[in-house]
């Protein structure tokens, strides 16, 4: 694929690979590594504008950036456009220079309260929500599926009622609500969709190298790629599909990863919030299984970097 800037509003970002925005995962530390390999631009994950109105303390949490981060990239969620557009101007998201506002979420909590992919099936609010949003000043992008059900596709009308409601730029994920995470993509609703607009459209699903990422471009004409699954398991993939000479060795950035946390939470919680990201970072290594034993069995982050020392 092509390596090029996208052009989201007034921000423009310095390649076209994108890390997704992932519950649970795309923490200011999991972004920081992923930058390291060459990330264009990395999302926060998903926080909910009622929680923020509300006041959460962890909801406030995941709002936290690191000034390396030069692009700050933030995925809200909701229903209700005026809190909506009143979280978007708020204090909270002031230093952002991006919202992505989700619409594919399709986690049954989430759905089944009219969020995320639940606006797929209205239009009107979805982009009463955009408009909202759009208020605040900030460069705005959506990141929807191509519909809830097979065969029953929203993707073309979906992006084109983005655009006319103010969207900088869309990011479509080829597949309906009911497949999840599962399945291949939709290339087609991809690529229609990205025919009728005019915005930035960015192609996510299923995108686990360099030949996927490729694939994606040429069989959609999309702008650039946002990669999850294949970035939490590797976050090497940007490196991978930059093609850059001498990246980091993993072993390093996983040193790196685990300090940024202790930094933050202490060796005791560390150890508990590392443990996910750790049983990732060590698929394919000889002993996984033993090793992943230990990582789970740890009660400071010290016996981590053992493990990562031992690799
Ligand atoms: C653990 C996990 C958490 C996710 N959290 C979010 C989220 O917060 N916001 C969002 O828009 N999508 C979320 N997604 C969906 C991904 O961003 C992405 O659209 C999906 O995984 C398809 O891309 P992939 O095939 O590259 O994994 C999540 C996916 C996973 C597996």
């Amino acid at each position: 694929m092509e390596i090029k800037s996208v052009k989201i509003g007034k921000v423009k970002t310095k390649n076209n690979l994108f890390l997704a925005p992932l519950a649970g995962y795309s923490d200011a530390a999991l972004r920081i590594i992923c930058r390291d390999y060459g990330a264009g631009l990395a999302f926060t994950e998903m926080v909910s504008c009622k929680g923020l109105k509300y006041g959460n303390e962890k909801t406030s949490d995941i709002l936290f950036t690191y000034p390396e981060e030069d692009i700050k990239a933030v995925q809200i969620f909701g229903n209700d456009p005026l809190i909506m557009g009143e979280i978007a101007s708020s204090s909270y998201l002031e230093k952002f220079d991006i919202i992505d506002i989700n619409m594919g979420c399709p986690v049954p909590k989430i759905y089944n309260n009219g969020e995320g992919s639940a606006l797929l099936n209205d239009l009107s609010l979805a982009s009463k929500i955009i408009s909202e949003v759009k208020k605040s000043g900030k460069a705005v992008s959506v990141k929807f599926r191509i519909g809830l059900t097979e065969g029953n596709f929203v993707t073309k009308e979906f992006a084109k009622m983005c655009e006319d409601s103010g969207a900088d730029m869309i990011t479509i994920h080829g597949r309906v609500k009911t497949a999840i995470y599962s399945g291949p993509c939709n290339y087609d609703e991809i690529r229609k969709a990205k025919e009728s607009v005019k915005i930035p459209v960015i192609g996510n699903g299923g995108i686990f190298s360099l030949k996927d990422a490729d694939e994606m471009v040429a069989n959609t004409g999309v702008d650039g790629v946002m990669i999850a699954r294949g970035a939490m398991n590797n976050p090497m993939i940007f490196a991978e599909i930059l093609k850059t000479p001498n990246a980091i060795p993993i072993k390093e950035e996983m040193l790196k990863h685990l300090k940024l946390l202790e930094d933050r939470y202490g060796e005791e919680r560390t150890a508990i919030i590392f443990r996910k990201q750790m049983a990732f970072y060590l698929k394919g290594y000889k002993d996984s299984k033993k090793l992943k034993e230990k990582v789970f069995s740890a009660k400071r982050s010290s016996e981590i970097k053992e493990v990562i020392l031992s690799l």
